[in-house]
C-alpha cells in the first residue's frame, strides 16, 4: 500500500468460531490494514483484538481493535458472520428465522453509522440473509455480496483434485444455486485443463455414478464435520478471506457468490449462488452459465426451496 492511501478497513461483526478464523485469515494474509470487531460477548472481542494482534510480530502490521456499530461508517466493508451455526442434524435453512433477528439487530445500526462501503454476508442461510441485508439496508444491488456457493465450489475443487491427481486450485469447477441442501455441481462444465471430469472418467475406466458420488460428497461434507467437530471454520474462514481481498484489491475476480437474480436463469427476486466478478466497487458483472436442461431443473429447484422459505420467513 503506498503511504498516501487510506488504509483498508473492514469491520467484522460475530466472532465466533467463523468470525475469528476470517480474522486470523485476514491477519495471516495483509488483508486490511484496519479490522475492528463487534460482537454482542464485548470481552470475547477485546480479547481477541489483542490475541490476534499478537500474531503480528511474525505476519502483516495490522491495526486490530475491539469496536462499535458507529466505527463502521468509514469502513470499507463490513463483513457479518454473526448468527447462530447448525447443530447437529439442523439444516442451514432451519436457521432462518434466528438469525434473521440477529441480522437486523445489525444492519440497522451499521447503516445508521453512514457506512458507505460494501456488506459481505457470511452467516446462514447465506443467500436467504443477503437477500435481507439488501433489503434491510436499502443499499444498491452491487453493494450488498453473500459468500454463495464459494465454500462447496472449493470442495469441489478439492475432491476432483484429489481424484485427478492435482491441485485444487488447478480444477475448474463451480457449485451452483443455494449454499445448501439443493445446490449442485456443473458437470457440463467442470474441468481440468478442459477435459471435463465426465470425460477423464471414460478414460480412465471409472463409472459415472461418480459424479453422483462426488456431489453428495460435497453437499454433505459440512454436516459430516459439523458432526465430528461441532462447526466449520477454517473453509470459510479462508474462502471469506479471499473474497475479502478480491473487493479491496479491485481484482475483478470471478468466485462463485450469492448475488441479487434479475432474470438469469429465469429467476427473479432472489440471491443465489452463481459466478459473479467482484472489485473496489463491489459486484461488477452477474455471470450466467450456460446449462443443460437437467441443471436448469435444478437451479429452478433450488431456488423455489429459498423462495419457500423466503416468503415464509418474510411474512
Ligand atoms: P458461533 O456461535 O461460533 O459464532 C457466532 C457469533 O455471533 C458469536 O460470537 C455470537 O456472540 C455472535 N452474535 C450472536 N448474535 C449477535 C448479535 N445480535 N450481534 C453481534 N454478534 C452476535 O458460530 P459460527 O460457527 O462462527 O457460525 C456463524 C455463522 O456462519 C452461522 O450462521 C454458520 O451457519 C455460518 N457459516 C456459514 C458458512 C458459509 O459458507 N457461508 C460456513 C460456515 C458457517
Ligand atoms: C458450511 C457451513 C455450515 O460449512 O455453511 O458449509
Amino acid at each position: 500500500m503506498a503511504r498516501e492511501e487510506k488504509p483498508r478497513k473492514v469491520i467484522l461483526v460475530g466472532d465466533g468460531a467463523v468470525g475469528s478464523t476470517y480474522a486470523f485469515s485476514l491477519v495471516q494474509q495483509g488483508i486490511a490494514e484496519e479490522v475492528g470487531i463487534v460482537d454482542i460477548v464485548k470481552e470475547r472481542t477485546e480479547g481477541d483484538a489483542i490475541d490476534l494482534g499478537d500474531a503480528t510480530p511474525w505476519t502483516f502490521p495490522k491495526h486490530i481493535y475491539s469496536t462499535d456499530y458507529s466505527d463502521a461508517k468509514d469502513a470499507d466493508m463490513v463483513v457479518i458472520t454473526a448468527g447462530a451455526p447448525q447443530k447437529p442434524g439442523e439444516s442451514r435453512l432451519d436457521l432462518v428465522n434466528k438469525n434473521l433477528k440477529i441480522l437486523s439487530s445489525i444492519v440497522e445500526p451499521v447503516v445508521e453509522s453512514g457506512f458507505d462501503g460494501i456488506f459481505l454476508v457470511i452467516a446462514n442461510p447465506v443467500d436467504i440473509l443477503t437477500h435481507a441485508t439488501w433489503k434491510m439496508s436499502g443499499f444498491p444491488k452491487d453493494r450488498v455480496i453473500g459468500s454463495g456457493t464459494s465454500l462447496d465450489s472449493g470442495r469441489l475443487q478439492k475432491v476432483i483434485g484429489q481424484m485427478e491427481g492435482v491441485d485444487p486450485r488447478s480444477v475448474n469447477a463451480y457449485m451452483l444455486g443455494e449454499h445448501g441442501d439443493t445446490e449442485f455441481p456443473v458437470w457440463s462444465y467442470n474441468n481440468v485443463g478442459g477435459v471435463k471430469v465426465s470425460d477423464w472418467l471414460k478414460a480412465h475406466n471409472m463409472p459415472e455414478s461418480k459424479l453422483e458420488d462426488m456431489h453428495q460428497e460435497v453437499k454433505n461434507m459440512a454436516y459430516d464435520i459439523i458432526n465430528k467437530k461441532g462447526a466449520t471454520f477454517y473453509g470459510i474462514g479462508t474462502a471469506a478471506a479471499f473474497i475479502t481481498k478480491a473487493i479491496l484489491n479491485d481484482e475483478h475476480r470471478v468466485l462463485p457468490l450469492s448475488v441479487p437474480m434479475d432474470g438469469q436463469y429465469g429467476l427473479h427476486d432472489l440471491h443465489i449462488g452463481t459466478p459473479a466478478v467482484v472489485g473496489r466497487k463491489g459486484l461488477e458483472q452477474i455471470i450466467e452459465m450456460p446449462l443443460t436442461d437437467k441443471e436448469q431443473e435444478l437451479m429452478t429447484a433450488s431456488a423455489d426451496q429459498l423462495k419457500k422459505v423466503m416468503d415464509k420467513a418474510f411474512k
